[in-house]
């Protein structure tokens, strides 16, 4: 079956993700930027474009004789916290919503919408240092013009493991944000595609050793155990993990493979993976994720 992406040159490239790579993985025809250019009988992965629009697009495609990589259903199924929490249980941060606050003992928090955070306003629209600020937070975090209609989701706040500097010195966004060891994996039918370190606008900053992983073994346990439990949610997903201090690690989403950037997934590794499940074979996996 023909892999095709519906996306465009600008938006990949926009995106950080190189044309010439998808290419070389999947065939010259790999990129389509109109519905009615794909030809019948593709596997289409809308990248980046099936937001807001996931429901009539799925329409169109299936209507034009090709089928999504994941229904609309299967991506709603990834986008809403709500379908896969309770799945993951203890590989999982736990999360409670507005109705819960009374209850919520003291602590620091971190505060999202069922799909988004907004890690950017870190200060005022995601931490909570104690509880007794969650209400302010939440509050801007509704106030806020394209995430404040999302349902609310409050987790504890974890302190993962820290990037440092060669020096020592713990790594923070310009916003505040505490930057995790943090990784990112692709999924298609339950198979590892490539995988690769999350936050690479900070890899140049971090030390080679904040950024290994302490114990692979703990992450190959979480990983494997994450997918067990909810492969059946949909075909192509991304999970994104953090490191525990201890090296146990902990997934922190979920998120439609469709839409989520590369982090330090290599493109050519990830696509010609996806074309081989794709097409029922065991994927090249150069080295154990
Ligand atoms: N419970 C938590 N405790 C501490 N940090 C967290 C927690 N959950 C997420 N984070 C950090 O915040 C970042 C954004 O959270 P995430 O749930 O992935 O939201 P988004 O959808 O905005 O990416 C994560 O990449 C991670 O670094
Ligand atoms: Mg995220």
């Amino acid at each position: 079956m023909d892999v095709v992406l519906l996306t465009s040159h600008h938006t990949l490239t926009g995106q950080g993700e190189s044309p010439g790579a998808i290419m070389q993985a999947l065939g010259p025809g790999a990129i389509q930027e109109l519905v009615y250019g794909i030809p019948k009988g593709s596997l289409v992965v809308p990248r980046y474009r099936a937001i807001p629009f996931g429901d009539l697009l799925e329409r169109e495609i299936v209507a034009n004789g090709s089928v999504l990589i994941n229904s609309y259903h299967q991506h709603r199924n990834l986008a809403d916290s709500s379908a896969w929490i309770h799945l993951l249980g203890e590989l999982t941060t736990p999360a409670y919503s507005i109705q819960d606050v009374p209850q919520l003992p003291e602590g620091a928090w971190f505060v999202k919408g069922e799909t988004n955070s907004l890690k950017n306003r870190w200060r005022d629209a995601c931490y909570s240092p104690t509880t007794k600020d969650l209400g302010a937070v939440i509050n801007s975090f509704q106030n806020d013009t394209f995430l404040g209609n999302q349902r609310v989701v409050i987790k504890p706040f974890i302190h993962f493991r820290q990037l440092k500097r060669g020096s020592g010195e713990r790594i923070f966004s310009l916003s505040g944000q505490p930057i995790w060891n943090e990784r990112r994996v692709f999924i298609l039918d339950g198979q590892v595609l490539s995988e690769g370190f999350y936050w690479t606008t900070f890899e140049g900053e971090a030390s080679a050793y904040s950024m290994e992983k302490l114990n692979p073994d703990e992450f190959i346990k979480t990983l494997t155990g994450a997918i067990a439990r909810v492969r059946h949610l949909a075909r192509f997903m991304v999970i994104d993990l953090a490191e525990l201090p201890g090296g146990e690690w902990r997934v922190i989403e979920l998120n439609d493979g469709s839409m989520s950037g590369l982090s330090g997934n290599n493109p050519v590794t990830l696509w010609t993976n996806f074309l081989k499940v794709a097409n029922g074979q065991v994927p090249n996996y150069p080295t154990q994720p």
